[in-house]
């Protein structure tokens, strides 16, 4: 039988990725969704991504008897002194959907010139099994905002995100590519070898 590993997001489009990230390892992916039971809310009240990712994984393998897998993410803007970071779901409002976060960010940076639009994702992601936290890993991917929105790919900040060395945002490549270069593929890439030594 296959191992099994819950992925905690909620988001559709994360959980996507990450699924497609895990597709070369020998294990049952499943999400919070697919389990049928009711799994408490987990208030991010971290100050950092680490924080909120070994929050979130440490609660729901309280209540789940299998591997949890957490990851939390954002865009830290070097203009805007690390915003939207931690607050980057509900840069614009609490449930605000992407197209809202995207026009507040590109507002703010209107009057910021090419050469200082400088922006990073990251992603950290928490292991836990039974309460006890596994490890920990963590990805970034550096590049720039853009002063439009371009390409219909991905999600969030997809479309006014150049990845460094490309003239392309995230939202204008294939999903394939993306996941070679983003953040959550590397922290992943380090997630895999904790997932090895432990299940
Ligand atoms: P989380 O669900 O609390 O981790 O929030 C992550 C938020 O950061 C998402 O809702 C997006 O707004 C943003 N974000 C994280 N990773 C990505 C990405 O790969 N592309 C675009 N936006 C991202």
């Amino acid at each position: 039988m296959k191992k099994k590993i819950v992925i905690s997001t909620t988001n559709r489009n994360k959980k996507r990725e990450i699924e497609k990230l895990l597709n070369d390892m020998d294990l049952e992916v499943l999400a919070l969704s697919d389990l049928k039971m009711h799994i408490p809310h987990v208030i991010e009240d971290g100050k950092t991504f680490r924080q909120n990712a070994i929050k979130k994984a440490l609660t729901f393998s309280r209540y789940i008897n299998e591997t949890i897998l957490a990851d939390d993410s954002g865009l830290m803007v070097e203009a805007l002194g690390g915003k939207p970071g931690i607050r980057s779901s509900r840069f614009a409002r609490a449930k605000a959907t992407d197209k809202e976060n995207n026009a507040k960010l590109l507002q703010l940076m209107k009057n910021v010139p090419h050469g200082k639009r400088q922006a990073t994702f990251a992603c950290v992601i928490a292991i836990a099994k039974n309460g006890a936290l596994l490890g920990t890993s963590e990805g970034l991917c550096r590049g720039t905002i853009g002063f439009e929105l371009k390409g219909k790919s991905g999600f969030g900040y997809d479309p006014i995100f150049t990845p460094k060395g490309y003239k392309h945002t995230f939202a204008e490549f294939k999903p394939s590519f993306k996941n070679r270069i983003s953040h959550r593929a590397e922290a992943l890439k380090k997630a895999k070898l904790i997932i090895q030594k432990y299940l």
